[in-house]
């Protein structure tokens, strides 16, 4: 068993240190935020990511958080470097200020331990590390590029169940020590060069993407003929060569990952002068996915001026409480701009802290309260059921768009509700009978 030190407290950080714990190593987690550090010493997770409290908790003697950059490194035979990087402001380039941080900062080092980069960065990252840390004196420190397949929601099972492990490293030994701690895991690993291994997590997260806004846009031409979204991703999912994942239509893609790495990834091509013209594309179709939403109530309510709706999940998606780059903060802060009134619920995100200019509440009830509108936006569990009497009667009108097609319509509309999902077919009786009066109305112009 391996003695570990590793940077970053964050949701990679946390997950790969209790991960490593459980597999029988001693770790060592170092991060600068002295909140977050006193919290984990008191027995607190501070991030929502289901398992990883009992994973901790289970681990408790092999763990040992500290601020000190020097405890991280003493005895250390790896140092897993999980710091965020971010995008930069206006350029979209990824900021390495914090991984440059940790490599300028790493205090004289024992030993020969493998500094491992979990971080995602782009494709280069590594041979530039080696140069400076070559530069430093630390000849003898080792290098391997192991990118984090994890997805937020599901990290700890990611981790201990992966589709496969890459490891990109200059020195073949280097590769090797990397592989053996991952030896008691069920999992095809793949060693490959350090630029290769960079490029394979911002390639897999492209992919990912452009799966998401092909779905969406074939949505968005369901709704214009009259198919079912829902009903065309099965059908083209059970082809075996493309498979049903990453095919639900909804609201748009958001998260800590996805944009700063779509980002990322067109600046790194076009830093390189090639003009990465798909991506761009699913970048595109994914802002104004996000969009849309705010089209269909205008539909049903005209304008929105005046109206209450009720935000339904905040975090980028279920099963955790990332609301970096969710959807829910633009369309929160499109209906504001309307002059909309938005009520929000979130089962664990605090709505406070991270949507101040909405007015937070603790249930589903509170949220729908006098809405003109509910808008479904995180396929949270407790959502299933939406479709309810009591839901219908607390609302001043029965409309629900669902953004993430998490209702039965039919079901729905038979409860008294006019619906729309996204890509799904409409039915004429989802159009409200204001709607129908106004329609009615002679025009003056
Ligand atoms: N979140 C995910 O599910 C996920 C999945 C795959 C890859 N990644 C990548 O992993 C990296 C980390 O992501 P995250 O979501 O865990 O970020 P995060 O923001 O949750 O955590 C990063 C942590 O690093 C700490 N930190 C900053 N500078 C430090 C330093 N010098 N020493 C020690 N700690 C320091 C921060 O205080 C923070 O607690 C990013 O590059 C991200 O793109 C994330």
């Amino acid at each position: 068993m391996s003695r570990i030190g590793v940077f970053g407290a964050g949701y990679v950080g946390l997950v790969t240190a209790a991960s490593l714990a459980e597999l029988g190593n001693d770790v060592v987690v170092r991060d600068v935020v002295p909140e977050k550090v006193e919290r984990l010493l008191r027995g607190e997770v501070p991030i929502f990511e289901p398992g990883l409290d009992e994973l901790l908790a289970k681990n408790a003697e092999r763990l040992t958080f500290t601020l000190d950059a020097g405890e991280v490194v003493d005895g250390a035979e790896f140092l897993f470097v999980c710091v965020d990087t971010p995008p930069v402001a206006y350029s979209g380039d990824a900021d390495l200020s914090r991984v440059w941080t940790i490599v300028e900062e790493l205090p004289n080092v024992e030993g020969n331990p493998v500094l491992v980069l979990k971080s995602t960065v782009p494709v280069g990252t590594g041979e530039k590390v080696r140069a400076a840390l070559d530069q430093r004196g630390l000849e003898h420190v080792g290098y391997a590029s192991n990118p984090e397949f994890t997805a937020e929601g599901r990290a700890v099972r990611d981790f201990m169940e992966p589709d496969r492990i890459v490891i990109g490293a200059f020195d073949p030994d280097d590769g090797e020590r990397v592989e053996a701690l991952y030896a008691s895991l069920d999992a095809p690993v793949v060693q490959m060069d350090v630029n290769s291994a960079e490029m394979v997590k911002l390639a897999s997260n492209a992919f990912l993407m452009t799966r998401i806004s092909f779905i969406n846009e074939i949505a968005n031409v369901c709704e214009a003929t009259g198919a079912d979204v829902v009903r065309v991703a099965e059908g083209v999912g059970l082809d075996k060569r493309l498979g049903p994942h990453f095919l639900r239509a909804g609201v748009g893609w958001g998260g800590s990952c996805f944009p700063k790495d779509s980002l990322a990834l067109k600046q790194l091509a076009a830093n390189s002068g090639y003009h990465f013209q798909l991506l761009n594309a699913v970048i595109e179709v994914n802002e104004l996915q996000k969009r849309r939403v705010i089209g269909k109530l205008e539909r049903h309510l005209g304008k929105l001026r005046g109206k209450r709706v009720a935000l339904l999940g905040l975090a980028f998606k279920a099963g955790t409480d990332d609301t970096r780059e969710a959807p829910s903060l633009v369309l929160a802060s499109r209906l504001i701009a309307e002059g909309a009134e938005v009520r929000a619920w979130d089962p664990v995100v605090d709505g406070k802290q991270v949507m101040p200019q909405a007015e937070f509440c603790m249930t589903v009830q509170d949220a729908v309260r006098g809405a003109d509108a509910a808008v479904i936006v995180t396929e949270w569990d407790e959502l299933r059921d939406l479709a309810r009497r009591e839901i219908r009667e607390l609302m001043a009108r029965p409309l629900i768009v669902d953004g993430r097609n998490l209702l039965d319509p039919a079901q729905a509309r038979a409860a008294g509700f006019a619906y729309e999902g996204i890509g799904r077919p409409v039915s004429p009786s989802d159009v409200l009978p204001e709607r129908l009066e106004r329609d009615r109305e002679p025009s003056t112009s």
